[in-house]
């Protein structure tokens, strides 16, 4: 079974009635923490230093193993992924799981890609330790659409084309109202869409339907800010098919607005000949 795998001491996520029994001790402090699009290089250094006392480490699948070993050998790591359609460990579980460590007096990092609070469902996590009564610090974290924009030199706001950004996810599954739409297809906002991949098509669609033009600038950037980040630009009436022909992998974030023509000349000739930034950095585990 997938979930008992999901514990790196072979125990299952299912079984913490076995250690009922357990006597709690001083109750620990729940950390939780942002480890940045994947560049290890862009985690704060409040991160590095909570991951260093950490006794045990609770993370997403987004999170490097260059970040996990900055932890060091002392903690403890245990995956607690979820990746789209197929849920390893139930959210309800990890919050069992966090308020269950903490309890043991342990120093706990729930450790999430990008920042806890942009679409990482850091504040139900929050809920629920508060309302166990659990201490809870936030340590922030670069999160995607900052740092992919940053490392394929896309402004997200600029004066001469955008006032504004918004981020939205594409997993969207109440739809969305006329307001939105109007939201949504101004011309001197930046949208910045998570986890759209799949739904980019219908998306651009609906966007084209809504009021925008066809040839409004889309990028694709995908595994931004790691050695391995593509990036893939068209327009509303081309990026679904160029994306898919590039086979561009997860994750991947949708910057769409007028910002997405703009690059150095450097990052777009790097990006047509498929070459990796040199710059990007490599953290070697320890
Ligand atoms: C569940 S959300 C988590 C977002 C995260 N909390 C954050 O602040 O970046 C996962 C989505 O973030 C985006 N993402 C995260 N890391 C990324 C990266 N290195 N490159 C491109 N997109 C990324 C993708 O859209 C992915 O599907």
């Amino acid at each position: 079974m997938k979930t008992e795998r999901s514990l790196d001491d072979g125990r299952c996520p299912g079984c913490l009635d076995m250690w009922a029994h357990e006597q709690p001790q001083a109750i620990g402090t729940v950390y939780l923490v942002g480890a940045g699009p994947g560049d290890p290089e862009l985690l704060t250094r409040k991160a590095e230093r909570v991951l260093r006392e950490a006794d045990i480490i609770l993370h997403d699948r987004l999170v490097s193993p260059e970040i996990l070993a900055l932890g060091g050998p002392k903690p403890r790591r245990i995956y607690v992924g979820k990746q789209c359609g197929n849920h390893h460990v139930p959210q309800r579980r990890t919050e069992e799981l966090l308020i269950h460590y903490a309890r043991q007096g342990l120093n706990v990092v729930r450790l999430k890609g990008g920042d806890p609070f942009i679409f990482g469902r850091g504040g139900e996590e929050l809920d629920a330790l508060c309302a166990a009564g659990i201490r809870c610090e936030v340590v922030p974290g670069i999160t995607a659409a900052l740092g992919c924009a940053a490392s394929a030199q896309i402004p997200l706001t600029h004066r001469d084309h955008s006032r504004s950004v918004l981020f939205l996810t594409g997993h969207d599954r109440e739809g969305r109202s006329p307001e939105d739409w109007a939201a949504l297809t101004r011309r001197d906002r930046t949208l910045v869409m998570y986890m759209g991949l799949g739904a980019l098509d219908r998306f651009c669609a609906a966007l084209r339907r809504n009021g925008l033009a066809e040839d409004w600038p889309v990028a694709v950037i995908a595994e931004g800010t790691t050695a391995r980040q593509r990036v893939v630009r068209g327009t509303l009436a081309t990026i679904a098919s160029r994306a898919g022909e590039a086979g561009l992998p997860s994750p991947a974030l949708t910057i769409i607005g007028k910002v997405a023509a703009t690059a150095s000349a450097e990052a777009i000739a790097r990006e047509t000949s498929g070459e990796t930034d040199p710059r990007l950095s490599r953290v070697e585990p320890a």
